[in-house]
């Protein structure tokens, strides 16, 4: 039966040449196929007498079970190349390195508050802070603001829910009187108090929501109190610091007259740049003032011996100006694509 060894050969032959599971199934079917060689094959046992039929059959048979077992062989090496393939294609290198985790950055306005912590110091002011939820004493009474007093209209304060007249508070001002209680506090036991001059840079919160206005924003609180501490000693401090801050010595400070309950004389002062975008239009960007004799007196400072000036400033809006942000939302909304860049 050298016809049928050289029919599984050929098949053999056929299956190794089929490169993958398409070529393989039309190489099938020229064996196992309607006209295919083995069915021709089958097909001519009915002509033979049936003792032949019966050897030749289980000829053919065993020629038939072999080609089935190379089709089966080249389909199981065929499937075994492409899982290779595609696990080759698809490899993780586990052992790269990574690419490395974003590490953040500080917030715009957590740069600028830095900035100007830094800049205060150099000059010998300490940095404090105070309670963002704050007591109407602190918020308002204690800074010559007694209760319906219409100055507190200025502010649209969240007071918090049965708490009593507790409030987050509108500004920084609160630190003012908790500075100086700690302060005579530390010095009581001395004849004379040293210099009081601290900043308490933080968050503040008013009802309202604007491009230019956020619920939440920051204020510096600048407090300097001491022997003879005058409105010139508040003007040099401030524009001295603003030209550090912005890095230009054109640049304009100009104090305009305001009301404070706080202050007496009180400022707003603005800024004008030289230069750039913005030159020539002057921006308020703090109030400030000499401290009223009632503060000092709450803060437990004798105002007959001592005087002090105070300031408040917006920190975001020194950062807006330094980098040229024109939409105070943009800070507070926390979109990476934004903040990412002042990193
Ligand atoms: N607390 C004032 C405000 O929020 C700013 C201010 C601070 C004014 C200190 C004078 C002195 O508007």
């Amino acid at each position: 039966m050298d016809q049928l060894d050289q029919l599984v050969a050929e098949a053999g032959a056929d299956f190794a040449a089929a490169a993958d599971g398409a070529a393989l199934e039309s190489a099938k079917a020229r064996y196992f196929g309607k006209g295919g060689s083995l069915t021709e094959l089958l097909k001519g046992l009915g002509k033979l007498d049936p003792e032949a039929r019966k050897t030749v059959g289980a000829e053919i048979n065993k020629a038939k079970a072999a080609i089935e077992a190379l089709l089966t062989a080249r389909r199981d090496a065929l499937q075994q190349a492409a899982l290779e393939a595609q696990l080759a294609a698809e490899a993780l290198d586990v052992t790269l390195p990574g690419r490395g985790a974003g590490i953040g950055g500080l917030h715009p306005v957590v740069r600028t508050l830095e900035r100007v912590e830094q800049l205060f110091r150099s000059i010998g002011f300490d940095v404090a802070e105070g309670p963002e939820i704050e007591t109407d004493f602190y918020n308002f009474t204690a800074l010559n603001t007694p209760a319906n007093h219409p100055a507190r209209s200025m502010h649209d304060t969240f007071y918090l829910e049965n708490g009593d007249g507790v409030m987050l508070r509108t500004h920084t001002s609160p630190v003012q009187i908790r500075a100086m209680q700690a302060h005579v506090e530390a010095y009581k036991d001395r004849e004379t108090m040293p210099e009081l001059r601290v900043i308490a840079p933080g968050r503040v919160y008013r009802v309202d929501s604007d491009a230019t206005h956020s619920p939440m924003f920051h204020q510096i609180e600048g407090v300097w109190i001491g022997e003879s501490v005058s409105f010139a000693d508040l003007k040099g401090v401030v524009a001295d610091f603003l030209r550090s801050f912005f890095e230009s010595d054109d640049l304009q400070v100009r104090f305009r007259p305001s009301f404070f309950p706080f202050t007496e004389p009180s400022a707003e002062i603005d800024v004008a740049f030289m230069s750039g975008a913005l030159k020539g239009r002057w921006l308020e960007i703090a109030g400030c003032g000499m401290m009223h004799p009632n503060v000092l007196r709450f803060g437990g400072i004798d105002p007959e011996r001592y005087t002090g000036f105070a300031f408040g400033m917006g920190p975001d809006r020194l950062t807006m100006l330094r980098y040229g942000v024109n939409d105070l939302r943009l800070f507070f909304e926390g979109d990476l694509r934004f903040l990412g860049q002042f990193r």
